[in-house]
């Protein structure tokens, strides 16, 4: 009876510890994920910045802080061994050259951050040079670490 009781409870757990296991196509998935979300909402604050579309201030600051928590959230899709796995974009030197890697994600964490103060301060020139900072901190980490 006993025995029974903790097939059952295992079988009844196993969906959830299958579905936390971060196998390497998983957290490549994740990472994918939410930097999709990233140049999602990103892509949108460019929009308004280039004027390519009209600015509206609620949803900048609501996308901006968006972004800011997104750039939390990155890092752990990188764990070791997920260099190789599902289709990835992302470069095996990211393995090699993790100290470098994470400043620049610090990097990205910083300026989001400072983006999504800015876009509360309502300062439109202050926000358009901190949305360019924040830019520059993506393209400083694909240059190196991204494929194509
Ligand atoms: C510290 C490194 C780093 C920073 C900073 C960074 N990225 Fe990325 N980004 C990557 C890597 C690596 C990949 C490839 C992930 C993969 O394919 O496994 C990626 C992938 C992407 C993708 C493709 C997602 C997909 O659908 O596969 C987009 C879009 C993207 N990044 C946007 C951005 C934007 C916008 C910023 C800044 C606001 C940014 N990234 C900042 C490293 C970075």
């Amino acid at each position: 009876m006993i025995r029974r009781l903790l097939l059952l409870s295992m079988l009844a757990t196993a969906p959830i510890l299958v579905a936390s296991a971060a196998t390497p196509d998983r957290a490549i998935g994740y990472r994918q994920d939410v930097f999709g979300l990233v140049g999602w909402n990103f892509g949108a604050l460019g929009d308004m910045v280039r004027e390519k579309r009209a600015w509206d201030a609620a949803e900048f600051t609501r996308r901006a802080e968006r972004v800011a928590q997104l750039s939390q959230m990155t890092d752990e899709g990188f764990p070791p061994g997920s260099d190789k796995g599902a289709t990835t974009d992302a470069k095996a030197e990211i393995w090699t050259n993790r100290a470098d890697f994470d400043a620049k994600m610090d990097d990205f964490r910083r300026e989001a951050a400072a983006l999504a103060s800015a876009a509360k301060g309502g300062d439109q020139a202050a926000i358009k040079a901190q949305f360019a900072k924040t830019g520059g901190t993506c393209k400083a980490c694909h240059d190196e670490y991204k494929a194509d």
